[in-house]
C-alpha cells in the first residue's frame, strides 16, 4: 500500500471499500462534466480495480485523497499511463463540497513529488476541457506549460495539452 501525506491530506492506494466515496466524484455528473462523463457503481468498481492493478504493475496510480480532519475520501489524484514509457498523465477529481479550498493543488503537488522520487519519468502530461478554467489554473499553479491542442478520445474534441518536464 502506497501512502504519502501533506499538511491536510493523506494519499493512499485506492481500496474496494472506497466505492461509496468514489461515487461522490467519479460517479457525479457535475464533477465529471468536463472529463468524459460520470460512471455507474459497476464502472467505478472496475476503475478502482484498474488502479490497484496499475499500482502493482507500474508503481503509480490514481490515489484516494483523504482529509485528515475527518478521515473522509474527498477525491482522487494521481496518474494514468500514457503511450510513452517515461511520461505519465496527471488527473484530479474532487467531491463538490471540497472544491475551492486548495486541496487539488496540495494533492497534485504531493503526487508529483512522489512521482519524481519514486518513478523513472521525465514528463507529466495533462489535458483539459477548453472550458475547464479552474483545472487550467491548478495546472499553472503546479508549473505545467501549455504545449498544443490535442485530440481527446475521451471527450471527442481538441483539448489544450500541458506538460511538466522533470529535470
Ligand atoms: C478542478 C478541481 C480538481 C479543482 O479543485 P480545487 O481543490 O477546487 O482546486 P484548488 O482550490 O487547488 O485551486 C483552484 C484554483 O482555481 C481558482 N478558481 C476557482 N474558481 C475559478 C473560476 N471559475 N475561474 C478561474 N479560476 C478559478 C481558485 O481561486 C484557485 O486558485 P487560487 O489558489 O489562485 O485562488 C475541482 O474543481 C474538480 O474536481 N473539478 C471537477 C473535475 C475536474 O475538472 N478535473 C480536472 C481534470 S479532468
Amino acid at each position: 500500500m502506497v501512502v504519502f501525506e501533506t499538511d491536510r491530506l493523506l494519499l493512499r492506494t485506492l481500496k474496494h471499500e472506497d466505492l461509496d466515496s468514489v461515487m461522490n466524484f467519479w460517479g457525479n455528473e457535475e464533477v465529471m462534466k468536463y472529463c468524459g462523463n460520470n460512471g455507474s457503481r459497476e464502472r467505478e468498481q472496475k476503475a478502482i480495480e484498474f488502479y490497484i492493478k496499475l499500482q502493482k504493475e507500474k508503481g503509480f496510480s490514481a490515489y484516494a485523497v483523504i482529509l485528515k480532519e475527518n478521515s473522509e475520501v474527498i477525491g482522487a489524484c494521481g496518474f494514468n499511463p500514457t503511450k510513452e514509457e517515461h511520461k505519465i498523465e496527471l488527473i484530479y477529481h474532487f467531491a463538490i463540497k471540497y472544491w475551492g479550498k486548495g486541496f487539488a493543488t496540495e494533492a497534485a503537488n504531493a503526487c508529483i513529488n512522489y512521482a519524481c522520487e519514486n518513478l523513472k519519468i521525465n514528463k507529466i502530461s495533462a489535458s483539459i476541457h477548453p472550458r475547464n478554467l479552474v483545472s487550467k489554473k491548478v495546472l499553472e499553479k503546479l508549473g505545467f506549460k501549455f504545449r498544443c491542442m490535442n485530440w481527446s478520445e475521451v471527450t471527442k474534441q481538441k483539448e489544450p495539452y500541458f506538460e511538466l518536464h522533470i529535470v
